[in-house]
């Protein structure tokens, strides 16, 4: 295995054994924010936004303070809403609407979480370095959010 690849497998597991048998969505969206910040290199803000009425509102995240309420279809996380794909961004500046939370942001990820096929919540990573994002990480940072996705799905009282 890589080290990329042991990495995420470690991060995955660390995921789990952080939200099974957790059921606060918001306590678990921090847990996973630590964890990504702590251990992913070159990472500027990791955090989570919730769609509240159409709207993405600022969740438990770690960095700078950011934008706290981003209109569906704006900026990278409101596209990955409207798209409801993965938006992996090598360059921020070139991304027509990007929204500047930190100047200091050059590449970002951005992840859907869905329930039942629909967008609840997304997880955006900020880096620092141009391309910082490879095709590892958006598989690794999927398997996450999936662990996360069926931990929501899991509860009787969805409020993600
Ligand atoms: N850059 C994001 C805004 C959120 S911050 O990066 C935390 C965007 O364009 O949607």
């Amino acid at each position: 295995m890589s080290n990329q690849a042991e990495l995420y497998h470690e991060l995955l597991g660390q995921t789990k054994a952080l939200i099974t048998n957790e059921s606060d969505i918001i306590a678990n969206m921090a847990n996973i924010s630590a964890l990504l910040f702590e251990r992913l290199t070159e990472v500027n803000w990791v955090g989570f936004y919730r769609l509240i009425d159409d709207e993405l509102v600022l969740g438990p995240f770690q960095g700078k303070v950011a934008c706290i309420r981003i209109p569906v279809g704006k900026g990278v996380c409101g596209t990955c809403v409207s798209t409801g794909d993965v938006q992996r961004i090598a360059d921020v500046h070139k991304f027509d609407g990007h929204i500047a939370c930190d100047a200091s942001s050059n590449a970002e990820l951005v992840v859907p979480v869905k329930v039942a096929g629909k967008v609840v919540a997304i997880l955006d990573i900020d880096s620092t370095a141009f391309g910082r994002f490879d095709e590892q990480d958006e598989q690794g940072i999927r398997s996450i959010v999936k662990v996360f996705e069926q931990n929501i799905a899991a509860q009787n009282d969805i409020k993600a």
